[in-house]
C-alpha cells in the first residue's frame, strides 16, 4: 500500500474514536462522572473535566459516525464504531485517573497519555471485531498526536477550550 492509502485507511478506521474524543469539548459539561468524589489518596477520582454528558455525547456521536461508515463500507462497522467510541471515552477516563494519581490537576498536559491513551484503548475495545493492519497501526501512532495537538489548538483559537492543549 502507498503511504497515502495507508493514511486514508487508518483515519477512516479510527474516525469514530476521533469523533468520540472530540465531541465532549463541544457537548460536555454538567455533572462530573465521579460525582466530585475523592480517591483514597484524597485527590479527585477523575476530576471535573470528565462529565456524564460528555461521555454519553461522545459515544453517541462516534457511534453515529460508525453507522454512517457502515452505509458506505462494511455493515460490521456499526459494532466497531460503537466499540471504538466506548473505548475512546473509557481510555480518556483512564488517562484522567492516572493524571490525578500523579497529582496533575484537571486540564494539565500529560504528553503521550493525552494523545495516545484514548487511541490505544479504543483499538483494544474494537479488537474483537476490527483490527487495523500493522501499517495502519503505526500510522495512527504517528498522526494521532499531530492531529490531537492541532485540533486542540484550533479549539483554543475558537474559544471552545481555555488551554491550547
Ligand atoms: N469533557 C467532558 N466529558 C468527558 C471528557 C471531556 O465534558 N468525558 C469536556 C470537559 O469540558 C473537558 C474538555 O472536554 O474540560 C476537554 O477534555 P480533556 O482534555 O479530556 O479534559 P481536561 O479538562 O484536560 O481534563 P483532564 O486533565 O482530566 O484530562
Ligand atoms: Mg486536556
Amino acid at each position: 500500500m502507498e503511504i497515502l492509502e495507508i493514511l486514508v485507511a487508518a483515519v477512516w478506521f479510527i474516525l469514530p474514536a476521533y469523533v468520540a474524543n472530540a465531541t465532549p469539548v463541544v457537548l460536555g459539561g454538567g455533572k462530573p462522572i465521579d460525582g466530585g468524589k475523592k480517591f483514597t489518596d484524597g485527590r479527585p477520582i477523575f476530576g471535573p473535566g470528565k462529565t456524564v454528558r460528555g461521555f454519553i455525547a461522545g459515544i453517541i456521536a462516534g457511534s453515529i459516525v460508525g453507522a454512517l461508515q457502515a452505509i458506505f463500507g462494511r455493515p460490521g462497522m456499526v459494532t466497531a464504531g460503537f466499540l471504538l467510541s466506548l473505548g475512546a471515552l473509557v481510555g480518556d477516563l483512564m488517562g484522567s485517573f492516572i493524571k490525578r494519581r500523579f497529582g496533575l490537576p484537571r486540564g494539565s498536559s500529560a504528553p503521550g497519555l493525552d494523545q495516545l491513551g484514548f487511541l490505544l484503548i479504543a483499538m483494544a475495545f474494537a479488537a474483537p471485531v476490527a483490527l487495523p493492519t500493522p501499517e495502519m497501526f503505526v500510522a495512527l501512532l504517528i498522526i494521532t498526536p499531530i492531529l490531537h495537538i492541532s485540533t486542540n489548538y484550533c479549539g483554543y483559537l475558537l474559544k471552545l477550550k481555555d488551554r491550547p492543549y
